[in-house]
């Protein structure tokens, strides 16, 4: 701990405290948003700040192509022996809509109440940076790091990192490392810094129910062609039991259950209902009957309609049957369940109540399996020490309900575990208007950061 390359690493970011804020939000305020075609050069342009950023900081930098938004990659291997780590962030956003929601515009970043308000702001530029700054601490003090590093930020985690997994497979060799570390989770809550050992998979599709071939007259043909609207409502309808359990046959079957340990040691964990409804502002928590809201949460599979659309949905009445009606689906998956198994569960399932003069478009947009990762490995000590000495606190041990795509990925092609160490919180508004991130975080995410790399190192 009181290495002097470490502090001097540590002072360093103190002193540049105020640049670490003003370069994040000038990310922040390139509007890189990778599901949509208009922002193509805005996403490339964040690239090649990252990019730029890395550059200066003192790694080898490649800015990589792929069919979709390009891959950063940067390392630093003077560590001879030690082992090596790799970094993975991304630098794509999700939409920021609905923009009338937002206090402060989504990419005009704002300071407010300590914290900076702007989409990608937690999710993830200002935690994947808290990494960009701690290289530079250690590489503009001591003129190295303690470890190997190789940095993988990518373009497309918020559209499912379509070609992240093709590029590793070509990038085997250059990406071979011991151990792979993503800050793109939460803490358990304020003050209470967490390691995520399990998260998610998930399985997206778009159905596209098509009934007439144009709008009709409700009245003079109402009742005697079929609505799609109507077929695709009672579709989704049958999705869940009165139990909150998935209808769709089969999807259970490779369910991991719960540990009671597990179990146990979550119901330990404190959990406040009131504050828990208060910050998803709902009146009541629902779900699967015998599980309680956090293992709904962290190791039930689910089935969501994440948007519907069909007919006249503007101001004041419409008479029409519409001609079509459409509905984004996602599951999340949990251990042992396979992505390519429920998505044709759910084809099956919703092929199977088509009734004649409907005609269905099924598309299955990306899928990726759940992970959980090894408790005893020393790296996973060692990044319980570096929080804690970024913190001031240490880490519990929780899994999440959200994904990353990559760690189960990085497992199956590189071997390796993917330690989620989370500076933000689930109440930063992530996917959501006005996201945000502590600024307060953000420096303890740099300060546990720049410990990491002397931990990991073993010393
Ligand atoms: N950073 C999130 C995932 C996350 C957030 C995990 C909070 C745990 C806690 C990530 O950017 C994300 O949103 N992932 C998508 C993946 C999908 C598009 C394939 C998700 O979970 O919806
Ligand atoms: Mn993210
Ligand atoms: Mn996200």
């Amino acid at each position: 701990m009181h290495n002097p390359e470490l502090q001097a690493a540590l002072q360093w970011n103190e002193r540049y405290a105020a640049q670490s804020v003003e370069q994040l939000t000038d990310l922040l305020r390139i509007p890189s948003v990778s599901a949509q075609s208009a922002h193509h050069a805005d996403t490339r342009r964040a690239a090649e700040f990252v990019r730029d950023q890395l550059t200066t900081a003192g790694l080898k930098t490649e800015l990589c192509e792929t069919p979709g938004h390009p891959i950063v990659y940067g390392e630093w291997l003077g560590a001879p022996g030690a082992p090596t780590v790799m970094v993975y962030g991304h630098y794509d956003v999700q939409p920021p809509d609905p923009l009338d929601k937002w206090d402060t515009p989504p990419f005009e970043p704002t300071v407010r109440n300590g914290h900076i308000f702007a989409r990608g702001a937690t999710d993830d530029k200002g935690q994947m940076y808290t990494h960009v700054r701690s290289v530079a601490a250690w590489l503009q003090t001591a003129g190295k790091l303690p470890v190997n590093v190789k940095f993988v930020i990518e373009g497309e985690e918020e559209v499912g990192s379509n070609h992240l997994e093709l590029w590793l497979q070509e990038n085997k060799e250059r990406c071979r490392n011991d151990i792979a570390v993503v800050s793109d989770t939460s803490q358990y809550g304020p003050g209470m810094p967490a390691i995520t050992y399990g998260l998610r998979g998930i399985i997206a599709c778009e159905i596209l129910l098509h009934g007439p071939s144009k709008d009709l007259h409700s009245g003079v043909f109402g009742g005697s062609v079929a609505n799609p609207a109507n077929a695709l409502a009672r579709i989704v309808g049958e999705l869940h039991n009165e139990e909150g359990r998935v209808q769709i046959p089969g999807f259970y079957d490779d369910v991991a259950d719960l540990t009671p340990q597990e179990r146990e040691e979550w119901s330990r964990l404190p959990f406040d209902k009131a504050q828990y409804l208060a910050s998803v502002g709902s009146s009541e928590t629902w779900g699967e009957t015998g599980f309680t809201t956090l293992e709904r949460r962290w190791a039930r599979p689910t089935c969501d309609v994440n948007g519907m659309l069909s007919g006249y949905t503007g101001e004041g009445p419409k008479t029409i049957i519409p001609s079509w009606a459409m509905a984004k689906i996602t599951c999340r998956l949990v251990p042992n369940q396979d992505a390519h198994k429920i998505v044709t569960a759910l084809r099956q399932f919703v092929e199977a109540r088509v009734r004649p003069g409907i005609r269905l478009e099924f598309k299955e947009h990306h899928g990726c399996p759940a992970t959980v990762c090894d408790l005893t490995s020393p790296y996973m000590a060692a990044a319980k020490r570096a929080i804690e000495k970024g913190f001031g606190k240490a880490p519990v041990l929780i899994r999440e309900g959200g994904t990353i795509p990559v760690a189960g990925t990085f497992k199956e092609i590189l071997g390796v575990d993917t330690l989620l160490l989370g500076w933000g919180q689930n109440t930063d508004n992530l996917h959501s208007p006005n996201e945000r991130f502590s600024l307060e975080d953000y420096q303890r995410g740099i300060r546990a950061s720049t410990c990491l790399w002397w931990e990991l190192a073993g010393k």
